[in-house]
């Protein structure tokens, strides 16, 4: 019998929650529209800025949701300023982790390289990553998008085994769709086109790990998620739920997207 696959949505939460007061409210917001209930069916990953990462562990602790980090080091521990490891992430109850977004690509030069040992530090310590991958909007016009997303997963996947795969979440986020703020206009695939993106990371995995393997994965859409898109750029095209940006700030929002994916 085929497994049944959870839904999954994760709140990109990104630079933002500028004061312990805005945190806090957040997640007193939160813990309301958690109450309200009606996303038992789905996997619920809040990413907060690393020095929120413990204050919503421990708030959002036996409440049925998860919470990740939004980046890890490969290395566990030393001289690497500014950095977080695995285990430390690990040590505070935190479950997942964002690895490879395409903010930390283009804008801070992330390599595929640098992915592949950040998704190895965090299977190594049990952590689920969420493994980030999508074209830019000038890769797009020039027809390069397969190019572009097989090497960023045949790279980024190294020599991950296959036993190790279905740990990972796999999120296609193409750069061009990726909102520049709230209220900003975006430009967003279509069903079909998100469908033919998440059959091609099919075959990819099928080619390197086999067809059964490739069947387990789960992918995710990210790039301007809100109500009136999730249908099609998340369900409609086969994809396995959401990761979201600008409306996970607001709780109301972000946990009316987990009730629309639990239906
Ligand atoms: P937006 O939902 O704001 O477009 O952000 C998407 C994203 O980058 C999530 O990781």
């Amino acid at each position: 019998m085929k497994k049944h696959k959870k839904k999954i949505i994760v709140a990109n939460i990104k630079m933002n929650l500028l004061s312990v007061l805005e945190r806090d409210n957040y997640l007193k917001s939160l813990e309301g529209e958690i109450k309200k209930g009606g996303f038992d069916d789905v996997e619920v990953i809040f990413c907060p800025p690393s020095v929120y990462l413990e204050s919503f562990s421990k708030t959002l602790k036996g409440k049925k949701v998860f919470v990740g980090a939004q980046n890890i080091h490969w290395e566990k521990k030393g001289t690497f300023t500014g950095e977080i490891s695995a285990p430390m992430v690990k040590g505070i109850n935190a479950t997942h982790v964002i690895i490879g977004h395409s903010e930390r690509r283009h804008g801070l030069g992330e390599d595929n390289e640098m992915v592949n040992r950040k998704l190895k530090a965090a299977l190594e310590e049990g952590i689920t990553p969420i493994f980030c991958f999508g074209e830019t909007r000038n890769e797009r016009d020039l027809g390069a998008t397969k190019d572009v997303i097989t090497k960023q997963i045949i790279e980024g996947l190294g020599d991950i085994s296959p036993m190790k795969l279905s740990k990972i979440i796999f999120a296609y986020e193409p750069v061009w769709a990726i909102s520049a703020g709230p209220g900003m206009p975006s430009v967003v695939p279509n069903s079909n086109e998100i469908m033919e993106l998440r059959i091609l990371v099919k075959k990819i995995i099928t080619e390197k790990y086999g067809a059964s393997r490739a069947e387990e994965i789960r992918i995710t859409y990210g790039g301007s998620v809100n109500a009136n898109i999730l249908k099609p750029t998340c369900l409609d095209s086969g994809m396995d739920g959401a990761l979201v940006g600008g409306e996970s700030l607001i709780p109301l929002k972000f946990m009316e997207l987990a009730r629309m994916l639990n239906k």
